[in-house]
């Protein structure tokens, strides 16, 4: 894979390559029609709705301000400070912890550079994708901050990592088409076959990030090793949120944590922790309380059913977890909890044992078994004991979450 960033602009959204699955599938009229319903979204997409320059200048809405006196706490309502910010949450938020960590002074950062490349980043999400839009990536960006404060890791990091962090979880998502990956491979989008089915969204969001800080120059003034080395840790954390990919890294940090050996003294080690960190930032929604633990589960729901609806209507094959006939809100919440998020979330409390992480199991625990109590017939949840022998609901959800279905 090339190290060259993606120019803004220079692809229409979701460009499949319509011309090789028309030689295929032979599909011309109605691939047609969806690339034209795809490029007419990218247009509206494209219409400036923020004035970039003066948004931070303003004295934006007091209350907005007050919430940000809190922006470390687990209850920080992202969809709440968003709407004071009149849809800036992530511009604001982000611009704020920077501020707050006193990375801008100490990386002397031009603050004219620095507010075009946050609303750059901002603008490049899609605000008509119900999840993978700018609120979830100012809502990871809030968690990411939660964690850089835990007492392990703000006793080792160093400024250069807090920085990293903050700047993948705000870009992690970057220019996110609302479709998975399984998606992009089987309409031959250009993006996997540039990335060789492999991470394919996760490169995009990385490589879309790397052409946004050059467009900007916002690091032109470091030496040029540092910010190699910043696209390429950017990088090595954004391709940690590939949730196809979490076995493997929940199994090094499982043997890290048996053998009691991580050492955050060396940067390779406080690297690790960071990647761990942004992946739980990034699927944390399940252990929010209720409230917005809720909002985000129909927000990814609806994303993941108008993903079916398009394979429907295409005839392409629905993707697991898709078909909204065949799932429901708490069906897939149950099982990515299930299979996904506590396990991460049960080494991540294993490694840092505070009280952050006991509420985090905590809201996870009452949060499934509202989504049970809701799903009396789908739910798997073992207090249950009602094990029928040969019940198959387990293993396709399991298997289902692990081929990069849900969110990341
Ligand atoms: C990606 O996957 C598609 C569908 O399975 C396949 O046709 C294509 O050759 C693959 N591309 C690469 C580079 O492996
Ligand atoms: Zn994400």
């Amino acid at each position: 894979v090339g190290f060259e960033p993606e120019r803004r602009g220079s692809h229409p959204y979701l460009g499949v390559d319509f011309r090789t699955l028309h030689s295929l599938c032979n599909r011309e009229a109605l691939l047609f029609s969806f690339q034209r319903h795809l490029l007419s979204s990218r247009l509206l997409r494209g219409a400036p709705h923020l004035n970039p320059l003066h948004i931070l200048d303003e004295d934006y809405c007091g209350q907005a301000k007050c919430m940000l006196e809190k922006v470390g706490s687990w209850n920080f309502d992202i969809f709440l400070f968003d709407r004071l910010t009149n849809g800036n949450s992530l511009v604001f938020l982000t611009f704020n912890l920077l501020n707050q960590y006193g990375l801008i002074e100490l990386f002397q950062l031009d603050m004219v550079k620095l507010r075009r490349f946050l609303v750059l980043v901002q603008e490049d999400y899609h605000n008509q994708n119900p999840y993978h839009n700018a609120v979830h990536a100012a809502d990871v960006t809030q968690a990411m901050h939660c964690y850089l404060r835990e007492p392990k890791l703000a006793q080792s990091l160093t400024s250069f990592d807090i920085l990293l962090g903050l700047l993948a979880a705000a870009t992690h998502d970057l220019d996110h088409p609302g479709v998975n990956q399984p998606f992009l491979i089987k309409t031959n989008h250009y993006l996997a076959a540039l990335y060789r089915n492999t991470s394919v969204l996760e490169n995009h969001h990385w490589r879309s990030a790397v052409g946004l800080l050059r467009e900007t120059e916002l690091f032109s003034h470091l030496p040029v090793e540092d910010s190699l080395s910043i696209e390429r840790q950017l990088g090595s954390l954004i391709l940690a949120t590939d949730i196809s990919r979490q076995n493997e890294y929940l199994s090094r940090f499982r043997t890290h944590l048996d053998e009691n050996d991580l050492c955050l003294g060396h940067a390779s080690h406080r690297h690790f922790v960071l990647q761990m960190a942004l992946k739980c930032a990034d699927i944390c929604n399940p252990c929010r309380p209720w409230e917005l633990s809720k909002q985000w589960s129909e927000k990814v729901t609806e994303e993941f059913f108008h993903q079916g609806d398009i394979e429907k209507k295409h005839k392409l094959e629905i993707s697991p977890l898709c078909d909204s006939e065949a799932n429901t809100i708490a069906s897939v919440q149950i099982g990515f909890m299930t299979y996904v998020v506590e396990p991460l979330f049960a080494e991540w409390a294993r490694f840092s044992d505070t009280r952050l992480s006991q509420t985090m199991l905590g809201h996870l625990g009452l949060n499934k078994a509202s989504w049970s109590a809701l799903e009396p017939e789908a739910s798997g949840s073992s207090e249950e004991g009602e094990s029928e022998p040969g019940r198959a609901t387990e293993e396709p959800s399991s298997r289902a979450l692990s081929q990069g279905s849900q969110e990341s």
